[in-house]
């Protein structure tokens, strides 16, 4: 199966910019996620790879087959061999399951008794082989969800293209099939690309992840990347829950840097690689923050706090306290459950990440992802989150 490639992708909806100069590199066989907001592009982007938009700017290629060229190129559709499942089910209502899966076939001349081994096949595979002769409506919302991509898989595709297939299921049904997606995937190896604004999804199905936001690549990598080490505050806020704080720092030398936490005592040094210093914002993750039973000699003096529980929730297998430092909310997560009205707590250095002041979200030059060769692009990324 080939790689996908997308380069310089601009989608223009009347007066409204839907896709900024979008790049990316899908390999092949890999679950690539496209995760973001309601709005931010996802769609229009496998809408566009799929031939159902035409891009104002940018090409599109299957490996070494361009599918779309600004002007150029536009293979049809039919001609682009994408499997495609959307939200809404889109399985014919009046055929069977049956029929539904073999309908591609069907559409494509495959004789009889091929068209019926497959259609066996890929019924097994969604693990609905005993529901062949069901009608729709016989079906729960994730089997007809799997009829769906058993319909998309029949005529092998060279690229599975899943728009947010799983958000009309209630909540143990989605996680059941996202596993269960990811280990037909494996299976199948065919390259997919999934949509989905939903950061836990993503994380859980994703070999990579794409982060957008309102038409742009903000960050390409895997999920431990994406979580661990955020591009910027954007992602850290949208993927997972991240504790803001200002902060400024004191010294910087491109490896470490040396900084004071508004609202708390004393200086600690975090690993950094901007050389900057100056007025930033910080992320901890909640389930980073370090909590003491009580503030000892063994407590650490810099970086920690004492401070009153605004509230605390009960989750099941961990609770959460709201405390304050210097007046903005804190979440701090752990699965010990502490009967106090106030918290000790640290912050550890290792898990602190330092965010300077955005020149502009608006000025296309200042985007990470520009015109240039999208795969060095991508390491740059990276590197610069280091
Ligand atoms: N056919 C269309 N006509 C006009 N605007 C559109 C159309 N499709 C999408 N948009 C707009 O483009 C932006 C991106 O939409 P979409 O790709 O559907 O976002 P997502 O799938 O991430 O929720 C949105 O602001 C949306 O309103
Ligand atoms: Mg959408």
């Amino acid at each position: 199966m080939p790689d996908l490639h997308l380069r310089g992708i601009t989608k223009q909806f009347t007066g409204h910019r839907a896709l900024h100069d979008l790049s990316l590199t899908v390999h092949d066989g890999e679950i690539f996620t496209l995760l973001g907001p309601s709005g931010c592009g996802k769609s229009t982007t496998l809408w566009s790879i799929a031939g159902l938009h035409r891009p104002d700017s940018g090409s599109i290629a299957f490996g070494d087959r361009v599918v779309y060229d600004h002007g150029r190129v536009n293979v049809e559709p039919e001609h682009r061999n994408c499997g495609v499942v959307f939200q809404s089910y889109a399985i014919w209502p009046h055929m069977s399951v049956y029929d539904n899966v073999g309908y591609p076939l069907k559409l494509r001349k495959v004789d009889k008794a091929r068209r019926d081994r497959r259609i066996h096949e890929v019924l097994e595979l969604v693990e609905l082989g005993r529901h062949a002769k069901r009608y729709p409506h016989e079906l729960s919302g994730g089997q007809q969800q799997r009829v769906a991509l058993a319909r998309a898989l029949a005529h092998p595709p060279d690229m599975l293209l899943l728009d947010e297939p799983f958000s009309n299921l209630d909540a143990k049904l989605r996680d059941r099939s996202r596993q269960w997606l990811k280990t037909l995937q494996e299976h199948v190896g065919v390259t997919t690309v999934f949509v989905t604004h939903d950061q836990d999804e993503a994380l859980s199905v994703s070999d990579r992840i794409a982060v957008l936001d309102r038409g742009r690549v903000r960050q390409i990598g895997t999920p431990t990347d994406i979580y661990e080490n955020p591009a910027d505050l954007f992602v850290a806020d949208f993927v997972g829950t991240a504790n803001i704080l200002p902060a400024t720092v004191t010294r910087a030398d491109g490896h470490h840097a040396r900084i004071r936490i508004d609202g708390m005592e004393g200086e600690i040094t975090v690993p950094h690689t901007d050389k900057r210093v100056g007025p930033v914002r910080i992320t901890i993750r909640p389930e980073n923050i370090e909590i003491h039973r009580a503030r000892t000699e063994a407590t650490p003096a810099a970086n920690t706090i004492t401070a009153k529980v605004d509230n605390h929730a009960y989750l099941g297998d961990h609770l959460r306290y709201s405390i304050r430092i210097s007046n903005t909310p804190v979440a701090v997560t752990t699965t010990r459950r502490i009967e106090a009205s106030s918290l000790t707590v640290s912050l550890p250095a290792e898990d602190i990440r330092v965010f300077h002041e955005e020149t502009s979200t608006e000025d296309p030059s200042t985007e990470a992802l520009s015109t240039e060769d999208p795969s060095t692009n991508e390491e740059n990324h990276h590197a610069s989150v280091r």
